[in-house]
C-alpha cells in the first residue's frame, strides 16, 4: 500500500524512515531520498509518526 504515491513511497518505507529515527514527514522524505511534491501524504505520515510515538509511550510504562 503506497502512502506517498507522488514519490512511490510505500508504507513499510514510511515506518522503516520512522524505525530509523524519522520524527516528521520532512526525515521521512530525506531518508527515502526525495522531496514533498503534492504533501499529500503529510497527513497520514504524521499520524504514523504520532501512532511510533505512542506505541514506544506504552513500551516504556
Ligand atoms: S503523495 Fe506524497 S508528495 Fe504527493
Amino acid at each position: 500500500m503506497y502512502v506517498c504515491n507522488c514519490n512511490g513511497l510505500r508504507k513499510r518505507d514510511v515506518a522503516s524512515a520512522i524505525e530509523a529515527g524519522a520524527v516528521r514527514p520532512r526525515d521521512i522524505f530525506v531518508r527515502n531520498q526525495c522531496t514533498a511534491q503534492c504533501a499529500k501524504c503529510v497527513c497520514e505520515m504524521r499520524e504514523m509518526i504520532q501512532e511510533s510515538r505512542q506505541a514506544f509511550a506504552l513500551a516504556a510504562e
